[in-house]
């Protein structure tokens, strides 16, 4: 009891001490680990020598059922470089398989954070404490690393459930568990031209849809904005599945021009990153969503200027921007394989859901001796 008391008292003391951020000095702030938000091409580049990077990015659990689309439209796949395509999933543990996470990892795809309770409501996040916060994204980057068997310090994104940002909170909790982007702070005015990635080291000028955000300075903490897309009406919408007015369920040529007129916004302009950002459930309710994904991606990685990857991959070339017939010549990156001993767990009767709902678990480490949860993130209580 006293020593929660004294860890509390020593949260409100480093909240209280936060620096309020003041605008942004370009001068002061430079690359690679500072930029201030701007619309302008990172290395003061021409658009044409720019690359147009695409992120891919698939929220919530991964299960035996989705892998099955992951394994279909992104594996296999290379950009005009040679190098495999990239993909980021922001992960929430509950019903995850974490030996699909590692098979995941092994591909080169990245792996990002998304809670471990990714509990209802919204208002939940927008106002959940500096150690709620913590249990949710500090602990699940530990429990990621051991129950997939991958390098923590592979873990480096992360996506708050239902994009509802957590004010300084979840930027302070970021800097604490090491974690070095976020990607849930929707844009929807700076989108032509793109604003792109920056850092929290000065005020962030980007609009808050879903507050609270941040108003304090977190040095070196990367922002990845997520930019709107424009439905089909001329409204904007942060995730695919989210547009309102989109092609008819069955309609692949639809869903193809859908794609090709959001992407061209950003090639055609300053080439700010395009992300395409959905959940995998919308294959199943619009299925030509997703055969259209797979001709994008055969269109787009046609092009000699664009490159499908990780959304780290986009910060790393942020950080030191190169025009796109260097980007060329890199090497590709090379992922060392990680094991897992695939291992079934359970069933276990968790408290948190009131349904006493059975769980499994397929993990990569010992069975935990109960379900891991916040506060009781790898299962050993
Ligand atoms: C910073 O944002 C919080 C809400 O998260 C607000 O209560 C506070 O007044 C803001 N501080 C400044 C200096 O604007
Ligand atoms: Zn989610």
């Amino acid at each position: 009891m006293e020593v929660k008391a004294i860890f509390l008292l020593a949260v409100v003391v480093a909240v209280a001490a936060q620096e309020p951020a003041s605008s942004c000095v370009p001068a002061a702030c430079q690359l690679p680990n500072c930029r201030c938000a701007s619309t302008e091409i990172p290395g003061g580049l021409e658009p044409r020598d720019t690359p147009q990077f695409i992120t891919v990015t698939f929220d919530d659990a991964v299960t035996v059922q989705n892998i099955q689309t992951y394994r279909e439209v992104l594996y296999n796949r290379k950009n005009r470089n040679n190098c495999q395509i990239g993909s980021t999933f922001y992960i929430s543990h509950e019903y995850t398989d974490y030996s699909i996470v590692n098979e995941l990892y092994n591909e080169g795809f990245e792996v990002a954070l998304h809670s471990i309770s990714h509990k209802s409501p919204p208002s939940y996040w927008a106002t959940a404490s500096y150690e709620e916060v913590s249990q949710e994204f500090g602990d699940q980057k530990k429990q990621m690393a051991a129950f997939a068997n991958i390098p923590e310090s592979a873990i480096k994104g992360m996506r708050m459930p239902f994009l509802q940002m957590t004010g300084n909170t979840h930027f302070s909790v970021m800097a604490d568990a090491g974690l070095e982007y976020d990607s849930s702070w929707g844009a929807t005015n700076s989108i032509n031209p793109g604003l792109w990635p920056y850092t929290l080291d000065y005020a962030s000028p980007q609009e808050c849809n879903i507050g609270p955000c941040p108003n304090a300075t977190f040095p070196g903490l990367w922002v990845s904005p997520m930019l709107a897309w424009i439905d089909n009406d001329g409204y904007t919408c942060t995730m695919v599945d989210s547009c309102f007015s989109k092609p008819g369920p069955n309609d692949e040529d639809a869903w193809v021009e859908f794609y090709i007129r959001n992407f061209e916004r950003h090639y055609n302009g300053n080439r700010a990153p395009f992300g395409y950002y959905i959940h995998e459930a919308h294959f199943t309710s619009h299925p030509a969503s997703k055969t259209a994904l797979a001709r994008f991606l055969d269109i787009v990685t046609q092009l000699y200027d664009v490159f499908v990857v990780n959304e780290h991959d986009v910060i790393e070339w942020v950080k030191n921007p190169i025009p796109v017939d260097e980007y060329l010549k890199k090497d590709c990156k090379f992922t060392l394989r990680r094991q897992c001993q695939s291992r079934a767990c359970g069933p276990y009767y968790p408290t948190h859901n009131q349904f006493n709902q059975e769980y499994r678990l397929q993990l990569c480490s010992a069975c935990p001796a109960t379900y891991p949860w916040t506060g009781n993130h790898l299962g050993t209580n």
